[in-house]
């Protein structure tokens, strides 16, 4: 049989990673994962987690023993404590340990596929996520067994959300559907609600029966203030939505490889917690079994050691200042080198992309004539860029897009 399978074609993002890698271009850029860059281009560890890191390897206690199904239960505690606010109550929070953002995607999309009730006349539970989203998002959901449907988010003419779209796209879709909403720094857009349009989002997801799913990738990112970028989420919480929350800690941490991040769904009591939490469980041992631990120790040592978190805190900002700061410099030498494009768009957008607007064809030119490295959207990882790389980078886009 193994003659009879098709090549499958590369992911759209990991894919292009890939390309990068193998390039032998000298003159190589790669803004195309979102993973953090230093000034210089390389990887960060950042410090509160690399002190993390020596504590563990220092400390006798520490064994390679597995984990429960569920995680480490304390840093499941501490982790939810970072999202939802170190006063939130738990006790009607069901919370298991995940692999980052796309393993709590994954047991989430089980879960609701498994439990929410279909609406009438639909075969499976129907998710709206919005267009664009992240690439990823669509094939896990699918893979989940859940009909995967799109709403409006992100208006290409006006370079805004497209909120109007957005409202009557939730309206339209049938009653008890879930929603995907990106808890903050949109990606690949870096346009999210305003605090007011949340708020109309939750009224009119209360009207529609609707369940929200949240994807957390990018707290801290947003602001550079990890608990103000939590604002979206706890509202909701606020608001008396049983929210399902999916957390990664792969970009605020720099602890991309490490795999860390935590499911949660936010229940009415302990009594529903618990039933929940049997139900993640079983749906986790049949796929891993149990998590990896070492990553789930950093974070759980930096938020145990006052000292620690604060430098984090202060790492965390560091990131989300450099990006910010790539994003004003491109836009600027972008102008520098002559571009008479409005890329307004792009220095009000937030997060650790800029959403450019290019077309795929002008994409591949940039990856073809220049071997800069970027998803097909247009979208570009702003960590990628340093003051080595901005003037070849933009000149390269000044060509595909003005030239
Ligand atoms: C991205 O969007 O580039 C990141 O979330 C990395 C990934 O897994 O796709």
């Amino acid at each position: 049989f193994l003659s009879t399978i098709p090549e499958g074609p590369p992911d759209a993002i990991l894919g292009i990673a890939e390309a990068f890698k193998s390039c032998t271009d000298e003159r190589k850029v790669n803004v195309c994962v979102g993973a953090y860059r230093d000034s210089t281009g390389k990887p960060w560890i950042l410090p509160s987690v690399r002190q993390a890191e020596e504590r563990l390897l220092a400390d006798s206690s520490v064994n390679k023993e597995y984990a429960p199904i569920a995680g480490d239960s304390k840093y499941v505690e501490l982790a939810l404590k970072f999202a939802y606010g170190s006063d939130a109550d738990l006790s009607s929070v069901a919370g298991v340990q995940s692999l980052s953002g796309t393993g709590a995607c994954r047991i989430g999309g089980h879960f609701l596929s498994k439990f929410v009730p279909k609406p009438e006349g639909l075969a499976a539970v129907p998710i709206l996520i919005p267009n664009p989203t992240w690439g990823n998002h669509i094939s896990i959901f699918r893979e989940c067994g859940m009909d995967v449907r799109r709403y409006r988010y992100y208006d290409s003419k006006t370079n805004r959300l497209d909120y109007d779209g957005l409202m009557a796209d939730l309206k339209e879709a049938p009653n008890g559907s879930v929603i995907l909403l990106h808890a903050c720094a949109h990606n690949p857009t870096g346009c999210d609600p305003t605090m007011d349009q949340w708020k109309s989002i939750s009224d009119l997801i209360k009207t529609k029966s609707h369940h929200v799913f949240f994807d957390s990738a990018y707290q801290g990112f947003a602001s550079g203030d990890a608990e103000a970028d939590a604002a979206a989420l706890r509202f909701f919480v606020s608001e008396g939505h049983n929210i399902v929350l999916a957390q990664s800690f792969a970009k605020n941490f720099g602890l991309y490889g490490e795999r860390t991040g935590t499911l949660s769904v936010v229940c009415n009591s302990p009594e529903e917690k618990s039933a929940v939490m049997s139900q993640l469980k079983l749906i986790i041992r049949p796929m891993y079994s149990s998590p990896p631990i070492h990553g789930s120790s950093i974070v759980k040592t930096v938020l145990t050691d006052d000292a620690l978190t604060t430098e984090y805190y202060a790492n965390c900002k560091e990131m989300a200042d450099r990006i910010r700061s790539m994003r004003m410099r491109l836009v600027e030498v972008l102008r520098d080198v002559g571009s008479t494009h409005d890329w307004s768009h792009v220095t009000s957008q937030i997060g650790m992309f800029a959403f450019t607007g290019m077309s795929s064809e002008m994409c591949d030119q940039l990856t073809s004539k220049y071997s800069i490295f970027l998803t097909r959207d247009g979208r570009i990882s702003l960590a990628g860029l340093n003051e080595g790389n901005i003037e070849y980078v933009a000149r390269a886009i000044h060509d595909v897009t003005d030239g």
